[in-house]
Parts: structure tokens; sequence; C-alpha cells
């Protein structure tokens, strides 16, 4: 996973989680953080491990890892930010030792991960994993989140 440590460490990836996180600095909603990035990893990985998925870990970590990465972008003009992660993770990706298949791969799944319909198998697990990782269940600000209250986390999925 040398290139995940590589992703962790690179100076674009850690200037753009820290603008995002100045912009969400009194947002009550969920963050975009580190440990969102880290908990749809882990989630997207067992989910990989129990469904079989031809997905490797350290392609699943790397989607996960850039899936938000453009939020601050959203801040700042407005682009959504599945757009900006794939606009911006390319260049992270490419400086981290992906190559030219991987990054398709990935930015697919990015760009895929708040769209309805239809998927890649990464897509999938990155969609479902960002999903579940959301801790509605203890969250204060649920009663003016948008999301529908149907789709709210509120027990633990295991
Ligand atoms: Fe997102
Ligand atoms: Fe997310």
């Amino acid at each position: 996973m040398k290139r995940i440590d590589k992703i962790l460490s690179n100076e674009q990836f850690r200037e753009y989680l820290k603008k995002t996180a100045e912009y969400e600095k009194d947002r009550i909603y969920c963050p975009h953080n580190i440990e969102h990035a880290l908990d749809t990893a882990r989630i997207a990985y067992i989910k990989s491990l129990e469904t079989g998925a031809k997905v490797s870990k350290e392609i699943i970590y790397a989607a996960a890892l850039i899936h938000d990465i453009g939020r601050c972008r959203q801040y700042e003009d407005g682009t959504p930010h599945e757009i900006a992660s794939v606009m911006l993770g390319r260049g992270i990706l490419q400086r981290c030792g992906f190559d030219a298949a991987e990054i398709d791969e990935i930015l697919t799944a990015v760009s895929e991960h708040r769209a309805a319909g239809k998927r890649s198998e990464l897509g999938e697990l990155l969609s479902f994993a960002d999903d579940v990782s959301r801790m509605c269940m203890l969250c204060g600000a649920r009663a003016t989140c948008k999301w529908k209250k149907e789709d709210m986390n509120m027990e633990v999925t295991y």
C-alpha cells in the first residue's frame, strides 16, 4: 500500500483537506475529513471481501481517499464535488504512481459516488461505504439534514 501512503503524504492532497476543514469549521453536518475518507475506505474494503468484488484493496483505498477531495472547490465556486474530486484527484493519482487504467477506474468510481443509476463495481462499493459511514443515529443535526429520513443510518450496518 505504498501508493496509499504517498497519497496521504501528498502536498496537494493535504492542502485540499485543509481547505475543506477551514470551510467546514462551523458546519453542523457530516464533515468531509480524513476520518470520513478512511471510514469509507475500510467499509468499502470489507464489503469487497464479503461480495468477492474484483477490485484491489489499494484501488479501493485510493478511490475512497480521493472521493471528496474536491469538496473545497465546491465551497469556492460551486462545482459539484464529485466533478471537482475527479479534476483535483487526477494529478494526485498521477504523482503517486497510478497508471492510466487505474486512474480511469478510480475516477470513474469517484464521479459515480453521488449519482443514481448504474455504477461500476468500484463505484458501487464507494457509494455504499460513503452512505453507511455516516452516523445519523448519533447526529445532533438530523432534524435539518437534507438526507431523506428513510435514508438515514439509524442503526449501524454490520
Ligand atoms: Fe461525496
Ligand atoms: Fe463522502
